[in-house]
């Protein structure tokens, strides 16, 4: 590739947000031109300071950070302190001592910078709730699909869900704000589904210490992590690590590393009960409507693991 391609990430900084921030950072054929925060993971304040001390410890260039909306559309802000702590990084004390977060809000700031760059020329990568998107989408529908193309950590794919039986946290924390980005009318919508980090995709207890072992910024990304291992231990009963976000930016970023991935016309559930939150898919197609969205729900298990090495700038 040669001129860099343009990325704006949303995010709700948590511990693995944190990683797929850094990986996108030291990917040399993208230039990370801002990032938007957003309330999920943890309240916003807390998501704006953690995306600084993970641009800090990442130490490569420093894009705008902007704030962005404080809770989800409609349903109440429950947050996710059993995966990523109190303060969503490990509860550790990290924090960043000399960056700041930029005047203007995150939404504002995501429109504006789709109408001064050309049509097509913008990817968005979303690692949190949907909730940013929702309000650009709402505010300027027409300006928010001049992005080439959006990539959303959220569904569960075409598997379980991890904060409810049949919910992922992002598209459940702000499931208004999900339906209203699946019914926006875009041509090249990605779901990178919670299937997708699982499997072959985890990252067991000798990849960890090689990452942990290989730098400063490796230590950051897995001591932050350290509440989603015990949780790990908990449910999948050995010391491992699931990684949804980076998971999501290495098939944004690293298309290679995908393994399955299929278009389908899909509708999210906002009706209270047991289904809330969940992205039902059409999957054979009974509704007759035209696919509104591609369903990442597999990783190749080497490329995936290539692409987290290289950009973490870890030696194998
Ligand atoms: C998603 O929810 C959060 O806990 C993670 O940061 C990820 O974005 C996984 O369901
Ligand atoms: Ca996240």
């Amino acid at each position: 590739m040669s001129e860099k391609r343009k990325l704006i990430i949303d995010t709700d900084c948590g511990s693995d947000d944190a990683v797929a921030i850094a990986m996108a950072l030291h990917d040399e054929n993208y230039e990370v031109i801002m990032i938007t925060t957003v309330c999920g993971n943890v309240p916003i304040q807390q998501a704006t300071e953690n995306t600084l001390t993970t641009l800090e410890y990442s130490n490569t260039y420093f894009p705008d950070v902007y704030r962005g909306c404080d809770k989800p559309l409609l349903a109440p802000w429950k947050g996710s302190r059993d995966t990523h702590g109190d303060d969503g990084m490990g509860d550790l004390g990290f924090h960043s001592t000399r960056l700041k977060a930029r005047e203007g809000h995150a939404v504002l700031k995501i429109l504006e910078a789709l109408r001064e760059n050309e049509a097509g020329s913008i990817d968005i990568v979303t690692l949190g709730p949907l909730t940013n998107l929702a309000m650009a989408i709402r505010l300027e529908r027409d300006t928010v699909l001049r992005a080439r193309r959006v990539v959303v950590m959220g569904s569960t794919g075409l598997g379980h869900g991890n904060v409810t039986p049949a919910a992922e946290f992002n598209i459940w924390q702000d499931a208004h704000a999900a339906r209203i980005v699946l019914e926006a009318g875009f041509d090249d919508l990605m779901l990178v589904g919670w299937d997708a980090c699982l499997g072959d995709a985890i990252l067991d207890e000798r990849e960890i210490e090689m990452i942990r072992n290989s730098s400063e910024l490796g230590r950051f990304c897995i001591d932050s992590n350290r509440v989603l291992m015990s949780l790990n231990k908990r449910r999948f009963g050995r010391d491992c690590l699931d990684m949804a976000d980076p998971a999501a930016m290495a098939a944004a970023l690293y298309p290679q590393c995908i393994d399955r991935c299929e278009r389908y016309y899909a509708e999210i559930e906002t009706a209270e009960g047991p289904s809330f939150g969940s992205v039902v898919l059409d999957y054979y197609g009974f509704t007759g409507q035209s696919a509104n969205v591609a369903v990442c729900s597999k990783l190749k298990s080497a490329e995936f693991r290539e692409y987290l090495f290289r950009t973490l700038g870890v030696n194998k």
